[in-house]
């Protein structure tokens, strides 16, 4: 199987579960349903329940282990997205090429629909947490890479920089690490934890480094790329005054840092026993991604 097709197996074992975690919301009113199934089902790359699938299958652990981590990871990420669209946060219009939710639902249901995707993961994760001590930490590191030590603190510190006019590149790696960086090393580490730990500190590594390519990226794409490829506007980054890469480095700068980045992933896996194929060209598509 090349790449695309092997990308397309996963895509599509995953989205079955994500379709019959729809298909089991009941919760009501309706608002609060279509709102969370609305911005789930847009669809979306898929990257982080991906590469938890890839890496598991990489360290050998049974995928089914890790599918309700690769929702739990979905959803989270999902409701990021939610309220990183929000008008106070970054106020876009367009997400996986259609209205952002706060558009079609409002801000106020928008918020709720964030919250009820973030309960709903941890509700998944505590489950998980029946199997066994790994599952325990396992969901542990994914609750610590979305709050206040992860995700969050990157988006506070995404927006207390704003029109921030004194970069430097501590400050930024700060904002990178967490805001994205976090969210994609969870999948790879979940599958770290649940083997007993093989490859954790070089997975660990891994992530970090994909977060920043990823972040890298997308804000290149910020400049250069497309809405009818990219389904996100264009340009925002300059008109919200936000912190990135290419407002620090330049564009060739963010490129030649990208290139950088994934290099260093590339060596990482290198260091890995077993099929790294997949996660190799996973990083090449990162790093060319138009989308
Ligand atoms: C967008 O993430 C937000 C960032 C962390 C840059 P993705 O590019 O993975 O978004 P979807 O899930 O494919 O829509
Ligand atoms: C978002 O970064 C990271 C999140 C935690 C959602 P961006 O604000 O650059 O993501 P996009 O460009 O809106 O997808
Ligand atoms: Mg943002
Ligand atoms: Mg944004
Ligand atoms: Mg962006």
């Amino acid at each position: 199987m090349d790449f695309n097709e092997k990308y397309e197996a996963y895509l599509l074992e995953f989205n079955a579960v994500l379709k019959s975690f729809c298909n089991s919301l009941n919760c009501r009113p309706e608002i609060l349903r279509d709102s969370l199934r609305y911005s789930l089902e847009l669809g979306g790359k898929r990257i982080r329940p991906v590469l938890c699938l890839a890496t598991a299958d990489l360290l050998g652990v049974e995928r089914r282990k890790v599918l309700n981590f690769a929702l739990a990871i979905e959803l989270i990420h999902t409701y990021s997205l939610i309220h990183d669209d929000l008008p106070e946060m970054d106020n876009d219009d367009f997400r996986r090429g259609k209205p952002s939710n706060h558009k079609v639902f409002g801000v106020g249901n928008a918020v709720l629909a964030g919250d009820g995707l973030l309960n709903t993961a941890y509700s998944v994760l505590f489950k998980e947490c029946k199997n066994g001590a790994e599952y325990i930490s396992a969901a542990e590191f994914v609750c610590d890479c979305a709050g206040i030590y992860g995700m969050i603190a990157g988006q506070s510190a995404d927006l207390l920089h704003e029109n921030d006019r004194s970069l430097n590149e501590l400050t930024l790696n700060f904002i990178y690490e967490n805001k994205t960086g976090k969210l994609l090393t969870a999948p790879v580490v979940v599958p770290a934890i649940l083997s007993g730990g093989r490859c954790y500190s070089e997975l660990k590594s891994f992530g970090k480094d994909l977060g920043e390519l990823f972040q890298l990226t997308d804000d290149i794409l910020d400049v250069e790329g497309e809405f009818s490829s990219l389904g996100k506007s264009i340009g925002k980054d300059k008109e919200e005054g936000k912190y990135t890469s290419v407002a620090l480095y330049g564009l060739g700068g963010a490129k030649l840092r990208a290139d950088v980045l994934a290099e260093r992933c590339q060596a990482i896996l290198e260091g890995i026993d077993g099929d790294r194929e997949f996660l190799k060209d996973l990083v090449d598509f990162i790093r060319t991604r138009k989308n």
